[in-house]
């Protein structure tokens, strides 16, 4: 929207987090409580976004290095709300319209409601108008004190009388203010108050004497304006942006076998009559495909897995691409920059980084492939590892459509195994196997005849001198 800027407040320490890192910064469902207020201000297209950064500043900062257009102002030391807001004053120099004012600590804003808020706002043509909800148990949020049913003014829990402790209509702390009379207008709170800190809610009672329509928005649901201030509130979120997700994923079509143990992050997409079963965690832009099976205590992050794959028990997938029909697992691991065509095999106890197996490829058992080429039809038998790395250099295993690698061999990269070619097992590969050829390294095999009766003769001589 035109003229609208977002002003989210995350200077303040969370010290009930009892936490290094700031709060804004702790994530719920795989993404910073931040990151979440961001994403719902983006939906609005704000013209420009400020975040006021206090505690931890830099550390704030850094996560925020992939946001170029949000600017930062920072509030050192941090003196309350107006004091935080005071802060934005120069990056705003010179804009009018509306100022949408968020908390970094509030996850489960919609959308909907930031629109809705604008909406009342404008239409209204007020110069401030507060979000609000009613709760049953208010404790802890600022009171909606109202007179003659408009907003008269709003008082913390900590200054409040017993008679206003009761209220259950509660600030959310998300406004929407005309720029005009703002900063001038913050320049008159005092900090006269239980905390001594310049509250920004002071400013409703300040706009309603100077005659300046005050409006509110109340939300139907009170969760979606939840500010996280400790650990169990973290976890509860977090438990309700699961759910949540869920029950979006269940209703397009996919089976969560237990969706109380399933973890899921709320971008990851998942295709129709694919099964998920307990104790998945599947996370940031993971992609599945239809019809896939992910049995108990996966884990697949930033991948993209195709359709009818087989993920069995126990397997780490991280920054992986696995194309349709491949079956994975028990106890797989797939590293960064992995990937495996159609119709491929990885079985128990295998490790692949920076490799590309190759369709109908197998990898059943045992096994370490890194930065290797597997091609097409290549069967690799159990107890294979390419050594790639030399203690400086990493290096490149080529293995070439339809060869047929022997247990227990190390290809001592960089070396290629031409197109067909077999290489014995037990082999250590230092040179190229050509194609077609066998590749065979290893020491050559002795047998000793009768060499057991020998040496138990021998035994009996040794007794008899004794
Ligand atoms: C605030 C509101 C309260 C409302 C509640 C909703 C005030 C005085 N009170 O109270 O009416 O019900 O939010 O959650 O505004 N912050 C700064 N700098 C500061 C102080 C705070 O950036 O100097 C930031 C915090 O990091 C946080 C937000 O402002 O993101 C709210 O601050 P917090 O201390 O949590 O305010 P509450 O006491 O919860
Ligand atoms: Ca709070």
């Amino acid at each position: 929207m035109s003229d609208t800027h977002v002003v989210i407040l995350a200077a303040g320490q969370g010290t009930r987090m009892k936490s290094e890192l700031p709060k804004v910064l702790h994530r719920v469902a795989g993404r910073a409580l931040l990151e979440h207020v961001l994403r719902t201000a983006d939906t609005i297209e704000p013209s420009t976004v400020t975040v006021i950064v206090g505690h931890r500043a830099e550390t704030v900062r850094d996560h925020l290095s992939n946001r170029p257009t949000v600017k930062f102002a920072l509030q050192e030391p941090q003196l309350g709300t107006a004091h935080a807001l005071q802060q934005a004053e120069s990056a705003l120099a010179g804009q009018s319209g509306t100022l949408v004012l968020l908390s970094g600590d509030v996850p489960l804003l919609t959308g909907t409601t930031l629109k809705q808020l604008v909406d009342t706002h404008r239409g209204a043509n007020a110069a401030a108008t507060v979000v609000t909800a009613t709760v049953e148990r208010p404790y802890g949020y600022g009171r909606i004190v109202r007179s003659d049913g408009r907003i008269a003014r709003i008082v913390e829990e900590r200054d409040a009388t017993p008679t206003e402790r009761q209220i259950k209509e509660i600030n959310s702390g998300i406004y929407a203010f005309d720029l005009a009379p703002l900063f001038e207008a913050l320049r008159g709170v005092a900090s006269q108050n239980a905390q001594g800190e310049f509250y920004l809610t002071d400013l409703i009672a300040i706009y309603r004497r100077r005659k300046l329509r005050v409006e509110t928005l109340m939300v139907a649901n009170a969760e979606e304006i939840r500010g996280i201030n400790s650990r169990t509130e973290l976890a509860e979120v977090s438990r309700v942006v699961r759910q949540t997700k869920n029950e979006e994923l269940m209703a397009a079509g996919v089976t969560l076998v237990d969706p109380a143990t399933t973890y899921i992050d709320p971008d990851v997409e998942i295709g129709r009559d694919t099964v998920i079963h307990p104790g998945v965690t599947l996370e940031g832009s993971t992609r599945i495909g239809a019809a896939c099976e992910i049995r108990g205590h996966v884990r697949i992050s930033d991948s993209q897995i195709g359709d009818r794959v087989s993920i069995n028990n126990f397997c780490l997938i991280v920054g992986a691409r696995v194309a349709d029909g491949v079956a994975i697992g028990p106890f797989a691991h797939l590293r960064p920059e992995t990937e495996v065509l159609e119709g491929a095999r990885i079985g128990n106890f295998v490790e692949l980084k920076k490799t590309t197996l190759g369709s109908g490829s197998k990898v059943n058992h045992l096994s370490y492939l890194g930065d290797a080429t597997v091609g097409t039809g290549v069967n690799v038998g159990a107890g294979t590892i390419t050594c790639n790395y030399d203690g400086v250099n990493k290096h490149r295993t080529v293995i070439e459509d339809g060869a047929f690698i022997g247990s227990d061999t190390q290809l001592i990269a960089p070396v290629t195994v031409g197109k067909g070619a077999y290489v014995g097992a037990g082999s250590s590969i230092t040179e190229d196997v050509p194609p077609g050829s066998l590749g065979i390294a290893r020491g050559r095999q002795t047998n000793v005849d009768g060499w057991v009766e020998k040496k138990s003769k021998s035994r009996e001589v040794e007794k008899s001198k004794k």
